[in-house]
């Protein structure tokens, strides 16, 4: 342990290489790939762990780089690392087979000119269902790309998952651009992951109920998938167990057979559908460039159906289909708009899947959510939607917390998967009620922390156990106490607290605490709007 706690403290150093693609190319590292440490999943980046403090541009701004410039200097100061930014089918594939990627390459020009790494999202087929981004000549030949129709016959503006010919279109389109992400950045690394589709799904219907889709849902449910739940019986997620079940658990027969009839079915045989043909696009990019790639999904408000909600994509409940159907796919992400975010992580990392959070509503929570995501599941990383929004990006509560979090990033990648980080906001339930009653948490094995929030807007800590006795704590509107919970003394007293900051990954103390500060050794507090690190040490007595 004491090896551990020196190895964060000085030699954590050799995290905080300089984190630019230029410095990328002179090193001629492995592109960036996902490696797991103990039960985390880390995105290496130039050979070392990599945390994503990001952001995502709005959907239209990227589509000009001239409009996007004046933004660059507004998202440094919000302290980002990343910028999770589109890419526009029907802008790079204007007419069928004729690329124009001029603006991907000048937006990762800009990128690196502002010491930036970007994810990529791929707005093909779909984008939060519909197929807006398909390109002219994809939307005016309905005849060769087909699309869903809802009970009726009422056509959508959605491409069908089941036609060969848009699959082979967007899985082309997808292919040429990592082959081109690979020619101009196959050294340099700024394109640190790429989002296959957008949010995709399918509504104000579960499902489509064109022709061609009837008389695939009549037919048996795929071998495959089949064959995954029984592999995977004992690790389903709860919902889908349950729906098998309750239909007999049969590993043969149609949708309706195996998994009853409803509109659940509907979306599990839809998931099945769309996550095949998210698989065909990323395998084909993953030939070229074999970045890592996920999906993203929007989310359900509490009681909606399926149809109601935009069904059928990356959703947790669907997480064994979209992983039985799509290898290629590296993690199912959430769109956090809700205000449940405590609620919705958790779900996230069921079944071993690793958290990134490309989308969340951007407000002063988000400084929070990122400590939470971070702290408490062990994130890749942490991105609000149409950052560039920002007004005075200096005083957001965001810029302090992603200034806090590139200061702890080496500490933080040096023990994720380890169980020796943690983190507490309050729990917000849907409706917006805030429960901010104190939390109890244990962290290193021997004492419980236990946080207090206080009476102000942003609370939250994380933490991070250097040693059974001794801890990071970082955030803000906090206050933390210690109770042993090993055999021995019964009493923790605070031996040192010391307000710190780190620099190039060493520690730095800026002053001691006692006295008023941590309330003559009662407790540690973070004072409200302020972001800060403390570094504690603590003893037992009688
Ligand atoms: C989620 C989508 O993924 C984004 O592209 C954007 O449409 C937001 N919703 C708007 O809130």
């Amino acid at each position: 342990m004491k090896h551990l706690l020196r190895f964060l403290l000085v030699g954590a150093c050799v995290f905080a290489r300089p984190g630019g693609p230029a410095a990328a190319q002179q090193r001629g590292a492995a592109i960036p790939h996902l490696t797991r440490q103990g039960t985390a999943t880390q995105l290496i980046v130039d050979g070392s762990p990599f945390l994503v403090l990001g952001g995502e541009l709005g959907n239209s701004s990227a589509s000009s780089l001239t409009y996007l410039r004046p933004f660059w200097p507004k998202l440094r100061a919000l302290h980002l690392n990343t910028v999770l930014v589109p890419v526009y089918w029907e802008l790079v594939e204007p007419s069928e087979g004729r690329f124009e990627f001029a603006t991907v390459d000048t937006l990762l020009a800009d990128a690196r000119a502002s010491n930036m790494r970007l994810v990529l999202l791929w707005f093909g087929s779909w984008k939060n269902s519909m197929s807006s981004y398909a390109p002219t000549w994809v939307k005016t030949n309905q005849a060769r790309f087909p699309r869903t129709e809802a009970t009726k016959g009422e056509g959508q503006e959605i491409l069908s998952p089941f036609v060969t010919a848009n699959v082979d279109a967007d899985a082309k389109a997808f292919r040429a651009l990592m082959r081109r992400l690979r020619a101009v950045d196959g050294t340099h690394h700024t394109v640190l992951m790429v989002q296959v589709e957008n949010e995709i799904g399918m509504i104000p219907e579960a499902r489509d109920h064109s022709a061609l889709a009837d008389s695939l849902f009549a037919q048996p449910v795929p071998q495959p998938l089949l064959a995954y739940l029984q592999q995977h019986r004992d690790a389903l997620t709860p919902e889908l167990h349950a729906r098998w079940d309750s239909s007999g658990g049969k590993t043969s027969g149609t949708w309706e057979g195996v998994f009853g009839k409803g509109l659940h079915t509907d979306e599990l045989f839809m998931a099945w559908h769309f996550a095949r043909y998210a698989e065909r696009v990323a395998a084909a990019g993953k030939a070229e460039y074999p970045l890592p790639m996920f999906v993203n999904a929007a989310l359900i408000r509490p009681g909606y159906l399926p149809g109601r909600y935009v069904s059928a994509g990356p959703l947790p409940h669907l997480i064994d289909v979209w992983r039985a159907a799509a290898p290629s796919i590296d993690l199912l992400a959430p769109d956090i708009y809700f205000p449940n975010f405590v609620e919705w992580t958790g779900k996230y990392v069921r079944s071993g899947n690793p958290l990134f959070v490309p989308e969340s509503r951007l407000s002063e929570q988000s400084a929070v959510h990122a400590l939470y995501a971070i702290g408490a599941h062990d994130a890749i990383g942490f991105s609000p939607f149409v950052i560039e929004s920002v007004d005075e990006p200096e005083k957001h509560p965001l810029a302090r917390s992603y200034e806090l979090l590139a200061q702890l990033s080496p500490a933080i990648l040096g023990v994720q998967g380890r169980g020796m980080m943690t983190a507490a906001i309050p729990r917000v339930a849907f409706d917006g009620t805030v429960d901010d009653a104190p939390q109890r948490v244990t962290v290193g094995g021997s004492f419980a922390l236990t946080v207090t929030f206080e009476k102000t807007d942003v609370r939250g800590g994380l933490i991070i156990a250097l040693a059974p006795d001794e801890f990071l704590i970082a955030g803000t509107g906090i206050v933390v106490t210690f109770a042993p919970v090993s055999p021995g003394d019964p009493i923790a007293g605070i031996l040192s607290a010391d307000e710190g900051r780190f620099v190039k990954g060493r520690w730095q103390t800026i002053r001691r605490l006692n006295g008023d500060q941590t309330h003559q050794g009662r407790h540690i507090r973070l004072e409200p709007n302020d972001f800060s690190i403390q570094r504690v040490k603590l003893y037992r007595h009688r």
